[in-house]
């Protein structure tokens, strides 16, 4: 174990099962390249106000730098004893420069080094992130205009409900992940604030110039508290609680895609290369892929709830606790990008059974409220008219008899404003076509929406 960054105070080395349990450097060694550029923007500041000798802050800009490109080319070896990846290249540093590396830590400590470097680490996730959504969205948008004429009957309660296109449906998915991505954006406002300067929690009497490292950092303002700074991650709550609700959306769409898969829906083929088969039944080929996508919601909440727990109940500043907001975060961050990746990539390998899902929706009750509002076109009231085709409903349709296959005077039964133009529109084509309202399944206007994301996206 390296000398501990505040080891001389210690009458007794600490013990190897307080190094093991407290070290943090086996999760946070990924925040290296954030630390580096943190610490040289420090350093840089320091210099320029001549808190630090100009040549010993060139001579650790110029060490980190070295460290830096390690780092990036993957050739860095972390030192599984260090007690945290800031001690880490603090002592590499000394090993490399020498009495210069010193004097990095003045004027800052772990504690705002720490929220410094996860802000920084979020602000790039959250680009990747966004990047990563819109990808999955182009993907979805592409299969919408590949399949644009197919109609689908669609389902409320999971029953039958009314023919609605594809492009309209899968539109509906486009919409929630923008309004993620949104969210995503937003929450970047709030950590685009530079903590350093905070030091443990209470500031400095050293001259720094935190304007100075915001602008080199290219943050958007400083943080106005220190002991905000070194408190709070509320930021991190926010970023959870964002990806938590993407993957619940990204488990819907996963799970409309497992159901439409089945032989009970057969609406889709996803192609093998994106299937799994079954060590016992031959004929098997199975949704795997989207079953883990709709099972990963569980471990984002998780890591929501982890960090939620961790931080009621504490009290204000720095608390070691603190530390363990890393494994969550970097979970729910990488299990959505895995996510966002493979579902991307599905979505180009599922192919629309048209033929199967022409034949469902010659269903006609899947145009009950057409009749419905046939019949208030030609000034029946909404009551009654519910009530003419609910009877037409148990006459016909639970018998398996098509209202089309009425004759005209069977029609006039029911009532006498039902003409033998009703049988027009006794086809999913009619019915999609007859819907008008804005947001509507009508093709015009999903035409319209296709073409307004096509430019967006
Ligand atoms: N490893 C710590 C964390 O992740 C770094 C800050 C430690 N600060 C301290 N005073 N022990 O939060």
């Amino acid at each position: 174990m390296a000398k501990k960054l505040w080891g001389t105070r210690f009458s007794k080395i600490t013990s190897a099962l307080t190094d093991k349990f407290t070290s943090s450097i086996a999760f946070d060694q990924r925040l290296a390249k954030y630390d580096i550029l943190g610490s040289m923007a420090h350093a840089k500041m320091l210099g320029k106000q001549r808190i630090i000798p100009a040549k010993d802050a060139q001579a650790i800009v110029k060490g980190l730098n070295s460290i830096l490109k390690d780092v990036v080319s993957g050739k860095f070896k972390f030192d599984a004893g260090a007690e945290d990846i800031h001690s880490n290249i603090q002592e590499l540093l000394v090993k490399k420069i020498g009495e210069p590396a010193f004097r990095l830590h003045t004027a800052r400590s772990r504690n705002d080094q720490v929220a410094l470097d996860i802000r920084m680490y979020l602000k790039s996730e959250i680009d990747e992130l966004t990047e990563n959504l819109t990808q999955l969205q182009r993907s979805i948008l592409k299969f919408a205009k590949t399949n644009d004429k197919v109609i689908i009957p669609g389902y409320t309660h999971l029953q039958i409900a009314q023919a609605v296109l594809l492009s309209h449906h899968l539109l509906s998915y486009i919409e929630g992940l923008e309004r993620d991505k949104t969210r995503l954006l937003d929450s970047k406002k709030r950590i685009d604030a530079m903590p350093l300067g905070a030091c443990a929690f209470s500031g400095t009497g050293l001259p720094i110039d935190r304007e100075q490292v915001r602008k080199e950092l290219k943050f958007a303002s400083l943080t106005a508290n220190s002991i905000d700074s070194v408190s709070d991650r509320d930021f991190i709550l926010e970023v959870l609680s964002v990806l938590t609700i993407l993957s619940v959306h990204l488990s819907r769409i996963a799970e409309d895609l497992i159901l439409w898969s089945t032989s009970e829906f057969n609406f889709i083929d996803i192609d093998f290369s994106f299937c799994t088969g079954s060590s016992i039944m031959p004929h098997k080929k199975n949704p795997d892929i989207l079953e883990l996508i709709r099972g990963s919601v569980g471990r984002i909440h998780g890591d929501l709830s982890s960090v939620m727990i961790l931080m009621k109940g504490l009290p204000s500043s720095y608390n070691r606790d603190l530390q363990l907001d890393k494994p969550p975060l970097f979970d729910a961050v990488d299990t959505m990008k895995d996510i966002l990746e493979i579902f991307t990539a599905l979505f180009g390998n599922i192919v629309i059974e048209k033929e199967a899902i022409a034949a469902k929706v010659k269903d006609e009750s899947l145009f009950s409220v057409d009749i419905v509002e046939y019949l208030i076109k030609k000034g029946v009231a909404y009551r009654k008219a519910h009530d003419i085709v609910g009877k037409m409903v148990i006459d016909c349709l639970d018998k398996g008899k098509k209202i089309s296959g009425l004759t005209n005077e069977q029609l006039k039964k029911y009532s006498d404003k039902l003409g033998p133009d009703i049988r027009n529109i006794l086809n999913a084509k009619a019915s999609v076509e007859l819907k008008s309202s804005y947001g509507s399944t009508n093709p015009k206007l999903v035409a319209k929406q296709i073409n307004k994301w096509s430019k967006q996206l």
